[in-house]
């Protein structure tokens, strides 16, 4: 397949579609944006102090794969969080997780699997890195339905043996980007066990982790230690943008066997852009530190709160059990978010754009995803005014 023909197929990313939906038209009122998953909560006080105090590290070549001191700072955080013990060797610092989740696939996905075209498989709606990430390495994606009917997580185990016998990669988010539904210990174990049957890794996007509701959601690190898993089975994507309001910092990490991530940092040491020192030593003090990331699900918290009350009633509403989303059902999502821009100002992100048709059905169609992202009263009234023209 020739290299272009990979990508000619892929829509436009969702924010230009967007642009296109509602721009030629003016906003009904006050402009509220709720499309774009970016964190606009207070950063850590810590990181101009530190940043500043490391600016001659931006004058040398910072270590690829992260620096002792920030491997370290992470591994703590994972024995903390997960209770898992992890070596330095098994851990790799990412620009924030979108690189690693995509760069991932290129070290790991085979170019072939029992003698045919590998599967990529990936929750539909999804983080569209992974469809991405899948074709750019000349693998096959199967969009599986995470839906209602499915407790809005995909339900691997659920296909034909011969398809999961050709998978190498099965992406998983939890909490989910856009449903807000969560892993629990019984779906990481059934889907560790399956990746296990069918010899496949899985790349668990957890980048949500810390934006919880009611009960921290339990992690891949942390089952896979639980039930003694082959480490080279599951990968962990975590990432300071959500958790510490630092999307602009781009630092993440991913954890995992020691021997696919020896791969992933050869990959690196060739074509990886390596985190700049003094972000790296930023990115060490907001791992070891858990007060900012409190107070921060506290905003979080207290917002899915006002949510549940301007919704309380509203059929198939559900919080969110994690994540700072709303997926919200309508009628066809494309109509809705054109029809409340042009009545009120507010932006929404029609579900169709994170999801694909497979199979004959695209789950997203008929649902809005909805960013709480902006500060409280802002967003308040962006949801009532969503609510009383589209449920009114
Ligand atoms: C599900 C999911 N995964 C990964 C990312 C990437 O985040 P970052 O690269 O900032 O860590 C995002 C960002 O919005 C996301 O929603």
């Amino acid at each position: 397949m020739a290299f272009p023909e990979r990508f000619s197929n892929l829509p436009d990313y969702a924010f230009p579609r967007l642009r296109k939906l509602l721009d030629a038209h003016a906003p009904g009122g006050e402009q509220i944006a709720m499309t774009i998953g970016e964190p606009r909560h207070p950063m850590p006080e810590f990181v101009g102090p530190i940043l500043a105090a490391n600016l001659a590290g931006f004058g040398v070549y910072p270590p690829n794969d992260g620096t002792p001191e920030l491997l370290s700072a992470i591994t703590g955080w994972i024995k903390r969080r997960y209770g898992a013990g992890l070596n330095e060797d098994q851990v790799m610092v990412l620009n924030g997780t979108r690189e690693g989740l995509f760069n991932a696939c290129v070290a790991l996905c085979p170019e072939t699997k029992g003698g045919k075209t590998p599967v990529v498989l990936m929750p539909n709606p999804f983080y569209q890195v992974y469809a991405v990430a899948a074709l750019s390495v000349g693998a096959e994606p199967v969009y599986v339905p995470a839906t209602a009917a499915t407790g809005f997580l995909p339900d691997y185990a659920s296909l034909p043996p011969a398809v999961l016998d050709r998978v190498a990669v099965a992406y998983i988010c939890s909490p989910a980007n856009p449903q807000g539904a969560v892993a629990s210990r019984t779906y990481w174990r059934d889907l560790l066990a399956l990746a296990e049957r069918h010899d496949f890794v899985i790349f668990a996007d957890e980048c949500y982790s810390e934006i919880w509701r009611t009960a921290p959601p339990p992690g891949a690190l942390e089952v896979a230690a639980e039930v003694g898993a082959n480490p080279e089975r599951v990968f962990s994507f975590h990432s300071l943008s959500k958790r510490s309001n630092l999307p602009g910092l781009r630092s993440g990490f991913v954890a995992g066997g020691a021997r696919g991530i020896a791969e992933m940092r050869k990959l690196r040491s060739f074509a990886g852009a390596p985190l700049p020192l003094p972000i790296q030593r930023v990115s060490e003090a907001a791992w070891a530190d858990e007060i900012h990331v409190t107070e921060n699900r506290a905003l979080y918290q207290d917002k899915f709160r006002a949510a549940d009350e301007i919704f309380s009633g509203l059929q198939g509403f559900q919080c969110p059990e994690g994540g700072f989303f709303l997926w919200l059902p309508v009628e066809d999502g494309e109509a809705a978010a054109l029809k409340l821009w042009r009545e009120t100002g507010v932006r929404v992100l029609p579900g169709a754009y994170l999801s694909r048709d497979a199979g004959g059905q695209n789950p997203g169609m008929t649902y809005l995803r909805v960013a709480l992202v902006a500060p409280k009263e802002e967003m308040q009234r962006g949801l009532i005014q969503l609510r009383d023209c589209l449920y009114g």
